[in-house]
Formats: structure tokens, C-alpha cells, sequence
């Protein structure tokens, strides 16, 4: 059985940037009906920059512990940069996750993608954010 890295037990057992903000720029709910876990990333955006972002997830260990390193690598970003953020790179700030977990980190991409295409749907802007078909529909259990 493949271990979890001692980066996702770190951010699994003290994730950062847990909670909400009240007067977020962009909200973006996702979840997976095979497992049933559910995120909501909130960002803050400042001048075309993300100041301050935050999550809230139900789910398992994998899905809390991605959730926890988006949100620490979209501050700082652009929007522009932030979109660029995949999956497969918050795995990898992680130190990798198991097969079967990758698709956790799925959920955290798409909850990213979910937050900014409400960020440009906010400021009346066209939104340039392709949310996959799979968002609110079934995922590919690996
Ligand atoms: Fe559902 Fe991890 S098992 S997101």
C-alpha cells in the first residue's frame, strides 16, 4: 500500500487557510458523488492579485490536505497564474499522493477553477475558465 507523504500528513493534521471569507471575490463549490467529498475555496483579489484565499471541505484526508496546499499556492499569484495551477502540481508541492488519491486533487483543481470563474463572472468579465464537464458529475475513481 502506497504511504502518504509527510507533507500531506502536515497539512492533514494542521491544514492552513481553513475557513471562510465573507466578502470573497470568487466562491467555487465542487464536489464528487462517488465519494461524496465536497470543497468551497473562497480568494480575495486585489489588483489582478490573490491576497488572501481560503477552504472548507468535507472530505477525506487527501481532499483537506490539497485543499490546504491550493489554497497557500494561489496567494501571492495573478489570476492569470492561478489558472495555470493543476492537480498534478498541488501533488507534487505535496510530496506526491497515493494513486488512488490523486483524484482528490482534482477536486482542489476544480474548486480553484470554480472559484475564479466566479471571480470574472462577479467583475462582469468573460470568464476564460474551462470547467471541466466533470465538475458536479461522476469522477474517475483514481
Ligand atoms: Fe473523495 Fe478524497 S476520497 S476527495
Amino acid at each position: 500500500m502506497e504511504q502518504y507523504s509527510s507533507k500531506v500528513m502536515e497539512h492533514f493534521a494542521s491544514p492552513h487557510n481553513v475557513g471562510e471569507i465573507a466578502d470573497a471575490d470568487g466562491v467555487g463549490t465542487v464536489g464528487n458523488p462517488v465519494c461524496g467529498d465536497v470543497m468551497r475555496l473562497y480568494i480575495k483579489v486585489e489588483k489582478d492579485i490573490i491576497t488572501d484565499a481560503k477552504f472548507k471541505t468535507f472530505g477525506c484526508g487527501a481532499a483537506i490536505a490539497t485543499s490546504s496546499m491550493v489554497t497557500d499556492l494561489v496567494k501571492g499569484k495573478t489570476v492569470g497564474e492561478a489558472l495555470k495551477i493543476s492537480n498534478q502540481a498541488v501533488a507534487e508541492a505535496l510530496g506526491g499522493l497515493p494513486k488512488v488519491k490523486m483524484h482528490c486533487s482534482v477536486l482542489a483543481e476544480e474548486a480553484l477553477k470554480s472559484a475564479l470563474d466566479d471571480y470574472y463572472k462577479k467583475r462582469g468579465k468573460p470568464s476564460p475558465v474551462k470547467l471541466p464537464e466533470s465538475v458536479g458529475h461522476e469522477h474517475e475513481m483514481e
